[in-house]
């Protein structure tokens, strides 16, 4: 089954990489030379997906204009032939009009931002890629999903430790067969104790237009935000709903660490850099 439409809910503050978010979005942090939000986006578009939605904020232009052309660069690299630079450029931009920007008016929550999407998302299931949440895997953690995906509802999730089980969407599991677990309910951000388990929801989905009905009702959940967890939740028994476990690693890049260890693992899996980094970094972690 194809999944043609992929929404980026890109409205979030960054709060937790202040002060290099005060005025660029935390989606255009680089890992290595690529912004986050990229890799999502060519996780998408490996995936087969062919129109992309930015759910965004105040101040995150800085987007918009990375997947524009940029006439006066592509003119300079073109001077001065710099062909690689140029066609890295060319390719991130997609075909005319298969991008669109809305605007999510308030910070309420993931649920909020995905349903700011509903009136472009048709009656087809959709996407939604979470750029914080960079997995490093082949294929692509979505591909791995749209290739298992057989229709209803569909969450990527990892095991987690016990002391991170509060700050995920946390899955109560069924029958499990291939990578594939069932999902019989889904609770965010739970206590310890309340948790069903530690399988957690990482940040890609494929939902179906039953959770924008869902959305639709605005409750508020966990933290007093509209949570995507709270309308999934509320699907199971009505349409088919899986988690895949899937192959690769992923960095928790809305974190510092996370992102420093993206940076490195990138690095160091980089021709061009990881055999200079490699011996300097073991002289740092060794000295
Ligand atoms: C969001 C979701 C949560 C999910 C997590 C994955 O939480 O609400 O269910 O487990 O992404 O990264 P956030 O990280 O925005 O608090």
């Amino acid at each position: 089954m194809r999944i043609k439409r992929a929404i980026f809910p890109v409205g979030g503050l960054g709060t937790r990489f202040l002060p290099a978010t005060k005025a660029m979005p935390k989606e255009m942090l680089p890992v290595v030379d690529k912004p986050l939000i990229q890799y999502a986006v060519e996780e998408a578009v490996e995936a087969g997906c062919e129109e992309f939605i930015f759910v965004t904020g105040r101040g995150k232009a800085a987007i918009e204009d990375h997947f524009d052309h940029s006439f006066e660069l592509e003119s300079a690299l073109a001077l001065h032939s710099r062909e690689r630079a140029l066609e890295a450029v060319r390719a991130m931009v997609r075909p005319p009009g298969a991008v669109a920007y809305v605007r999510q008016q308030s910070p309420a929550g993931l649920g909020h931002a995905v349903w700011c999407a509903r009136h472009l998302v048709g009656e087809e299931p959709v996407a939604v890629l979470l750029a914080d949440d960079l997995i490093r895997a082949t294929p692509g953690c979505l591909q791995q999903m749209v290739s298992r995906y057989e229709g209803g509802n569909m969450v990527a999730v990892m095991e987690v430790e016990a002391r991170e089980v509060s700050t995920y969407g946390i899955v109560s599991p069924g029958e499990e067969r291939g990578g594939l677990v069932e999902v019989r309910g889904l609770v965010e951000k739970p206590s310890l104790s309340a948790a069903p388990s530690r399988l957690a929801v990482v940040g890609r989905y494929i939902i179906e237009p039953g959770v924008f009905a869902e959305l639709d009702r605005q409750e508020r959940g966990a933290n007093g935000e509209v949570q995507l967890t709270d309308s999934l939740a509320r699907r199971v028994g009505a349409a088919p709903f899986w988690g895949l476990r899937f192959t690769g690693t992923r960095y928790d890049c809305g974190s510092k660490v996370g992102f420093l260890q993206a940076n490195v693992a990138y690095a160091l899996a980089d021709p061009a850099l990881g055999p200079e980094l490699a011996p300097w970094l073991k002289g740092q972690v060794g000295g």
